[in-house]
């Protein structure tokens, strides 16, 4: 049988595949179909220092081979968080990722010094995108310095690992990735959704602008996994438009060391548990009996 075990930041994962970032709510919305401990980590929606109400609604649109969201950040902040749903991973033993953001550079750094370590806590992932808000969310995620200069001053605040979601709205990834690197991130999530457009055809009327995700994607992140895994010494995550076992098992192949699942759960909730019974039956029917047999199998 193989094992699907996986390691990252000095901690061993059950398996590879976590949600991205928003996609699964609290936890315990998802809790009821599949328990959380399925997955080899459960990354909170993004978290800021104080609640966010986010955007009016509304705030999804199907988009032929994707989907637009414009959610604006709503959440419940992280002290909500910690004393209101993170019992629920206690309970379940199931590490977590912490994303977050800050409408300034301050408010990064305060949010990043108030997370307490916690054995369960395997990173914080640092939102560098701005998607989705017009009140200065501060967009540093798309040059290199301004990338540097907040990994760099979160890395003085936390002794948590630290993971840059970045955004793919930029002339050269590898670029940011690197500079999110020599700043001190001890890995990178490939990618945030890409800003996209829906236009009414009758009205002509601009319907609705968000962020980018689902099968549409995944060329670009695919490509996004491969050059930075090269690139970099770090662990990349691959995200963006992963639906199925077979798709999970390309991020790998491309250098991935793990994985986020997100558009995939609003077309079926049972994606997750069913990526993962895809990627055993694939390790035994491969006689594969690590998922290092895969890592960046990829070649041109
Ligand atoms: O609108 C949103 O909340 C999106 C967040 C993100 O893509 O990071």
């Amino acid at each position: 049988m193989a094992t699907l075990f996986v390691d990252l930041f000095g901690k061993t994962l059950r398996n590879p595949v976590m949600n991205a970032s928003g996609t699964l709510g609290y936890g315990r919305e998802i809790d009821p179909l599949w328990s959380v401990d399925t997955l080899g980590a459960y990354v909170t929606k993004g978290l800021s220092l104080k609640p966010h109400h986010g955007n009016p609604p509304p705030r999804v649109w199907e988009e032929g081979r994707g989907m637009l969201n414009s959610i604006g950040l709503q959440n419940v902040g992280l002290k909500r968080f910690f004393a209101e749903h993170f019992p629920l991973f206690r309970k379940r033993n199931t590490p977590i990722v912490v994303n977050f953001f800050g409408f300034t550079d301050e408010e990064y750094i305060e949010c990043a010094a108030s997370i307490e370590p916690d054995p369960l806590i395997v990173a914080l992932e640092i939102n560098l995108s701005c998607p989705n808000v017009t009140k200065g969310g501060i967009c540093m995620g798309k040059e290199a310095r301004g990338v540097f200069s907040i990994i760099k001053r979160v890395k003085e605040t936390t002794p948590i690992p630290v993971i840059a979601k970045l955004t793919p709205e930029v002339a050269d990834i590898v670029e940011i990735a690197q500079a999110a690197v020599s700043a001190g991130a001890d890995g990178i999530t490939l990618i945030n959704t890409m800003p996209g457009a829906a236009i009414d055809l009758g009205t002509g009327r601009m319907a609705f602008r968000g962020g980018l995700s689902g099968p549409a994607l995944k060329p670009i992140a695919l490509k996004a996994v491969a050059d930075v895994s090269r690139a970099v010494p770090v662990p990349v995550i691959g995200a963006g438009g992963i639906m199925d076992h077979e798709d999970a098992i390309r991020f790998l192949m491309a250098g991935a060391r793990a994985i986020q699942v997100g558009t995939a759960t609003f077309i079926d909730p049972f994606a997750i548990p069913k990526i993962l019974a895809g990627l055993a039956a694939f390790m035994d029917e491969h006689g594969l009996s690590r998922l290092s047999a895969l890592a960046g199998a990829t070649h041109d």
